[in-house]
C-alpha cells in the first residue's frame, strides 16, 4: 500500500470536491447476506475515521422492502452521537418519524425520473411520489433537518430505455422545489457516458439549477463511472457519491451493480491534485476488511491493486 499517483493538475477543474460516501447504505442494501449491526457500525466508524466528510449510514424504508437495512434504528442507536449528523434515506413521513425519534439531522428522499421505477421502487406513480415527498420534506425542514434529494434513472431505465433529458430536469427541479438543499443525479444502472453527463448538467443550468446544488451518483456497471466523473468535474460539479470498495446497487432495478468505488475516485482526484481530505490507505484497508466480512473480493480496481489479500 501507500502507493499514490503523481499529482499533475489539469486546467479548468475544481480545486476541491466533497465525497459523499454511500457504501453502508447503497452498498449494503444490495448484499445477499444480512450484515450484523456491529459490523455495519464498525464500517461506518472506519469510513468516518478515514476522513470521508459525509457517510450515508442506512435507510428508514419499509423493512420488508429492504430487509438488509431493517436494523436501521438499531444501527443509529449503536452509533449514538457519532451517527447524529450522518444522513439516512427516508421515503415518506413514516421513515421521517423513525429518523426524528432518534434525533437525526440529515435525511434524503429518493425520487424517480421515470414512471416504471417510481412504481417498482416506491409503489407510487410518477405523480404520487411527489405527494409522498411533499409533507415529508416540509416536516423535516420545520424540524430543522437538512434534506437531500436523489433522482434515479437519469441516463436510462431498464424498463423504459432512454430517458429524455427534459424529463430528468423536470423531475429533479420538482424535488428541489420541495425544499431539498441538494439534488443527487443518479445513474442507477450505470449507462451514462461522458457527453450525456455534460448535456444533463447544462440542461439543469438552463433550468436555473447550478452546479452548487448538484451531486453526481454514478454506478459503474459499464465501467464508465470515472470517465463520467471527469466529465462532471469539467462541468463544475464538486460533490460526488461513491461507495467504499465499489459495493452497491439497487434491489429494485435489474442490472444495477456497484457504485463508483470511493478508492477509484480518490485515486483519480489525488492524481489531478483536487483536494478531498480522504486517507486512501484507510479506505482500502476498510474495504478489504469489509470484503472479508462479505466473503468476496472488492470489485474496485484500486482496492485490488493496493489491498492485501484476505
Ligand atoms: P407501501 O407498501 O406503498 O407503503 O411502500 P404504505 O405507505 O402503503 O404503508 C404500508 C405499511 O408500511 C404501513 O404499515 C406503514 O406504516 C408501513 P401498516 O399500517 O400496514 O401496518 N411503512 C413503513 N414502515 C417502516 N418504515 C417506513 C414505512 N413506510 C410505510 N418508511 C414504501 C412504500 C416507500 C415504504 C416502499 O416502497 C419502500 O420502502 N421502498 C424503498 C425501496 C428502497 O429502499 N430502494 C432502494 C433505495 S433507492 C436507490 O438505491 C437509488 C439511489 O441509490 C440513487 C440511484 O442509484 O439512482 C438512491
Ligand atoms: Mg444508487
Amino acid at each position: 500500500m501507500s502507493a499514490l499517483p503523481m499529482t499533475v493538475r489539469a486546467d479548468g477543474l475544481p480545486e476541491r470536491v466533497t465525497i459523499y460516501e454511500v457504501g453502508p447504505r447503497d452498498g449494503l442494501q444490495n448484499e445477499q447476506a444480512i450484515v450484523p449491526v456491529a459490523v455495519k457500525a464498525e464500517f461506518v466508524r472506519r469510513l468516518v475515521a478515514a476522513g470521508l466528510p459525509i457517510v450515508e449510514a442506512t435507510s428508514f424504508v419499509h423493512p420488508r422492502w429492504v430487509p438488509q437495512l431493517a436494523d436501521a434504528a438499531e444501527l443509529m442507536t449503536e452509533l449514538g452521537d457519532e451517527g447524529r449528523d450522518l444522513p439516512v434515506l427516508v421515503p415518506n413521513e413514516r421513515g421521517l418519524d423513525r429518523a426524528l425519534e432518534l434525533g437525526l439531522r440529515h435525511v434524503a428522499i429518493f425520487g424517480s425520473a421515470t414512471e416504471t421505477f417510481a412504481s417498482k421502487n416506491l409503489n407510487r406513480t410518477f405523480g404520487e411520489q411527489f405527494a409522498m415527498f411533499e409533507p415529508t420534506v416540509t416536516r423535516a425542514r420545520e424540524a430543522g433537518l437538512d434534506v437531500r434529494a436523489y433522482v434515479s434513472m437519469c441516463f436510462g431505465d431498464p424498463w423504459e430505455g432512454a430517458v429524455p433529458i427534459e424529463q430528468v430536469v423536470a423531475a429533479g427541479t420538482r424535488l428541489l422545489d420541495l425544499g431539498a438543499s441538494q439534488l443527487s443525479i443518479g445513474d442507477t444502472i450505470g449507462v451514462a457516458t461522458a457527453g450525456h453527463v455534460t448535456a444533463l448538467v447544462a440542461a439543469f443550468a438552463e433550468a436555473g439549477v447550478g452546479t452548487d446544488r448538484l451531486a453526481m451518483h454514478f454506478h459503474d456497471t459499464y465501467g464508465q463511472a470515472l470517465a463520467n466523473t471527469y466529465s462532471a468535474l469539467q462541468s463544475g460539479i464538486t460533490t460526488f457519491d461513491a461507495s467504499a470498495g465499489g459495493l452497491g446497487g439497487c434491489p429494485y432495478a435489474k442490472s444495477a451493480t456497484g457504485n463508483l468505488a470511493t478508492e477509484d475516485l480518490v485515486w483519480m482526484l489525488t492524481g489531478l491534485g483536487i483536494e478531498h481530505g480522504v486517507d486512501l490507505d484507510a479506505v482500502v484497508t476498510t474495504s478489504t476488511w469489509m470484503a472479508a466480512q462479505l466473503g468476496r473480493p472488492s470489485p474496485s480496481a484500486v482496492v485490488r491493486a493496493l489491498g492485501t489479500p484476505g
